[in-house]
């Protein structure tokens, strides 16, 4: 009787956790693998197989976010996002000392381009950099630290209570119920063009794309709102194109660091 108990509770209680902790959720971080996996060139594709034993980019997208409850990578928390004011610049804001999503990637590029790490410390720092270009294209990854990236922004969706950074790592995501494959294959088709421009720039300004798209969300959405269908009808395609941009421009990356 006692593990049946123990069992209910288990099953009851140790579902997927909607905290700050899922990040473009599962489904949103595999996507942008799977369709930066279809733009690598053949020799990044090469490397990033050797690296990661076999794995795919979709497949190890969720690592920075799996090890998070581990102590050992509590350094890495802060590398997921960055907060500055809104109409402030990144460049004139004081730093988080322990490193921000531009520090975490400029990190994970500089390991992968360095002749002298090791392997393993390559593979590490590949997993990483998925999973930051993927956070660094969710608008409230560079948000603002009054409400935690919009952690503490309460808000109902379809009449549950949740907050707004959730609705944005999963909700919109998740009620679309798309598969990342699926994501993947109905993604908008661009020509070479169209790629290359958005693969062009550098991180920062990738940044400062997902501020606009923040900053465009707080004027769409208040404290208290009951969220559903006309949120997901205004901003599913944003999601859905940030993804397919999170996608390219890591492919863009790899490409450019494996020639
Ligand atoms: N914690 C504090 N700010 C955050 C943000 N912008 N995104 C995710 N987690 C955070
Ligand atoms: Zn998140
Ligand atoms: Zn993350």
């Amino acid at each position: 009787m006692r593990s049946l108990l123990i069992l209910m509770f288990v099953v009851l209680f140790s579902g997927p956790s909607s905290g700050a902790t899922d990040d473009w959720g599962k489904t949103g971080h595999r996507t942008m693998g799977e369709i930066a996996t279809k733009h690598l060139s053949k020799r990044a594709a090469k490397k990033v197989s050797a690296l990661l034993g076999g794995e795919s980019l979709a497949f190890v997208s969720t690592y920075a976010d799996e090890i998070r409850s581990d102590n050992t990578y509590r350094k890495y928390a802060p590398w997921h996002y960055v907060n500055f004011p809104f109409g402030g610049r990144y460049e004139n804001t004081p730093k988080n000392k322990k490193g921000d999503i531009i520090v975490g990637i400029q990190n994970a590029i500089d390991v992968l381009k360095d002749a002298n790490a090791s392997q393993k410390e390559k593979e590490f720092y590949l997993r990483m950099l998925v999973h930051f270009i993927g956070d660094l294209h969710m608008p409230l990854h560079v948000g603002i630290k009054e409400d935690k990236g919009g952690n503490s922004f309460k808000v109902k969706w379809f009449g549950k209570q949740t907050n707004l950074h959730s609705i944005w790592d999963t909700k919109i995501i998740e009620s679309y119920g798309m598969s990342y494959t699926e994501l993947t294959n109905n993604a908008d088709a661009l020509n070479k063009k169209e790629i290359e421009s958005i693969q062009s720039g550098a991180v920062t300004d990738w940044m400062y794309e997902s501020r606009a798209l923040c900053e465009d969300v707080y004027v769409h959405t208040n404290v208290g709102d009951n969220l559903g269908y006309k949120y997901m009808y205004r901003y599913v395609n944003v999601t859905r194109k940030q993804l397919q941009k999170a996608g390219l421009r890591l492919a863009g990356i790899l490409n450019q660091i494996y020639g």
